[in-house]
């Protein structure tokens, strides 16, 4: 082992494939943290959000990004939670909006230097479950584990569907399948990181399993794992 904490294990993969429930349910079974770097991007779109800063402004979204504070506090379910400035943002960084411009100003490769930077800062030392886009491709190349999951566009939309429709909501299956589609092209195609599976990644597919199926299937290729 050469961390002083244990492994970092990585989970990228596209949005919607269950990464953060099945991140979180595989830290709490080995006693790690977990963090969604998907929220510090989120943090940072909300940030340009809320100061009118044009996503596409490239010097506008850097400053926004270095004035950012992050702390985490861990959590009994494993989740660290994350203060930003002080603050916890929560449900507001899960708007649908808040997303797409997080996509957006994800596209900014100095922004997403300063963000890496503080993501290997909390992971360097391991003990973590880490999800996100590009964990195991940049953040960590040299991840002890790295998982990418994925799904067809249609089973993810209809999940989405389907969580919109149980909490009560408004939901529109096609534009939900369209933002999907659209999200998946932005995350796949930008200069910066990509999202991609790393060479040396296990890759599962989401489509045909429930969550349960797939972090067993993640735990099984966990080295020693204490199941
Ligand atoms: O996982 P999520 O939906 O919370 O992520 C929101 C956006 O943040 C996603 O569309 C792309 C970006 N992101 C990224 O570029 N790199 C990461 N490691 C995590 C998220």
């Amino acid at each position: 082992m050469t961390r002083a904490n244990g492994m970092l294990i990585a989970i990228d993969g596209t949005a919607g494939t269950g990464k953060s429930t099945v991140g979180k349910a595989v830290a709490a079974r080995l006693g790690y943290g977990f963090l969604s770097t998907g929220e510090m991007y989120r943090a940072l779109a909300y940030s340009v959000f809320a100061k009118k800063i044009d996503p596409a402004d490239h010097d506008g979204v850097l400053a926004a990004a270095r004035v950012l504070r992050f702390t985490f506090v861990r959590q009994s379910d494993a989740t660290l939670k994350m203060f930003v400035n002080g603050e916890f943002l929560g449900p507001k960084l899960h708007l649908e909006e808040v997303g797409n411009v997080a996509s957006q100003v994800s596209t900014n490769r100095e922004a997403r230097l300063v963000l890496t930077e503080k993501m290997r800062e909390v992971g360097q030392d391991g003990g973590i479950v880490m999800e996100g886009r590009d964990v195991g491709t940049v953040v960590f190349p040299d991840a002890e584990v790295k998982f990418y999951l994925d799904a067809s566009a249609q089973e993810r939309a209809k999940r989405r569907f389907k969580q919109l429709q149980e909490a009560g909501e408004k939901a529109d299956y096609n534009e939900i399948l369209r933002l999907i589609e659209e999200r998946d092209f932005r995350d796949k195609n930008r200069a910066t990181a990509p999202l991609k599976a790393a060479e040396d990644a296990v890759i599962i597919d989401t489509s045909d399993l429930n969550l349960q199926q797939v972090i067993d299937a993640v735990l099984e290729k966990l080295p020693h794992h204490a199941s």
